[in-house]
């Protein structure tokens, strides 16, 4: 998405025999969130972009003294005096931040396996969605959450001024590996009505590919589907946890594509015993990968 731009300010810096420019934009980004704006602050010379400083009026909380626009505009006035005087201080200081290129190859089925029990009923729908991917010829990562180093969202709103999040653990790795698939299967019990703790850790986290998507923009051929289990009887069981999948899919730029909704697990112990989910499944997976 464009925002509307508008220069605010444009300074030529001398230091000895180099010139840097310094610039100051205001983006406008309220067709996309209201009241959204991002200031970016800029060090180029000639056509090479040396420093970049971005800020955003999300990140500043009601009860901050700041606003994006104050530290905008000091910032602007330290780099210019900064650039007369010392400016290896800024230049080596501000690397600007992009994903990084991914060390794995790319999985067409990537399934966010939410249940904290390795051998559960998640874990055999998991295993059936797998092996269906891997009979049609594709590649599979399943992703554990509970077993990963996943920080929880702070709501630092940095993510809508480069794209990445602030945090470089576990998540960096799952982002990657969900802007590549073709098929992204949520899998999760439902605990408290909802996805379990590490699934919605992930799926917050996915704010910050939400953010990359809104500024760069992003691939939509990609699909979802949530496979779920509940102890308790009833469909009732799943309105919340199909909601935040739903709410993940879409800010994912994922199309929802269908669900396996288990109830009565409490009861049942183990869903093999249920006749027809196996094929479901298999169905499901085949005709989406195929
Ligand atoms: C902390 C916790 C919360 C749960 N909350 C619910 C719930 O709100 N509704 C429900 O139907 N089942 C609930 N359950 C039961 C699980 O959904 C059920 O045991 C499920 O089969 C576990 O899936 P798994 O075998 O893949 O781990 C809860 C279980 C736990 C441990």
């Amino acid at each position: 998405m464009d925002p509307v731009r508008e220069r605010l300010r444009e300074v030529l810096v001398k230091n000895g025999d180099r010139e840097y420019t310094l610039t100051l934009d205001r983006e406008d980004f309220s067709a996309l969130y209201p009241r959204m704006v991002r200031y970016v602050l800029a060090v180029s010379a000639g056509t090479n972009r040396l420093a970049i400083f971005r800020t955003n009026t999300f990140e500043y909380s009601p009860l901050s003294p700041l606003t994006a626009e104050s530290v905008a505009l000091e910032k602007a006035g330290e780099w210019a005096n900064e650039l007369k005087t010392d400016p290896a201080r800024i230049l080596h200081d501000f690397p600007d931040r992009k994903p990084k290129p991914a060390k794995r190859p790319a999985a067409d089925l990537v399934i966010l396996q939410g249940s904290p029990r390795p051998d559960g009923n998640c874990a055999i729908l998991s295993g059936w969605a797998s092996e269906a991917a891997r009979k049609a010829g594709r590649t599979v990562e399943v992703i554990y959450p509970h077993d990963l180093d996943i920080h929880c969202c702070i709501g630092c709103y940095q993510c809508y001024n480069t794209g990445t999040c602030v945090f470089g653990d576990d998540m960096t790795g799952i982002i990657d590996a969900v802007r590549r698939a073709r098929l992204i299967i949520v899998c999760s019990p439902v605990y408290t009505n909802t996805v379990t703790a590490g699934l919605k850790l992930v799926i917050d986290r996915m704010q910050a590919y939400h953010a990359e998507r809104t500024l760069s923009g992003g691939r939509s051929d990609q699909q979802g589907l949530l496979f779920s289990v509940a102890g308790r009887k009833g469909g009732d069981n799943f309105v919340c946890i199909t909601k935040v999948t739903k709410a993940f899919f879409q800010n994912c730029g994922i199309e929802p594509a269908g669900e396996v909704l288990i109830d009565s697990v409490d009861a049942v112990k183990d869903i093999r015993e249920i006749k027809g989910k196996k094929e479901l499944v298999y169905e499901l997976v085949h005709r989406l990968l195929s």
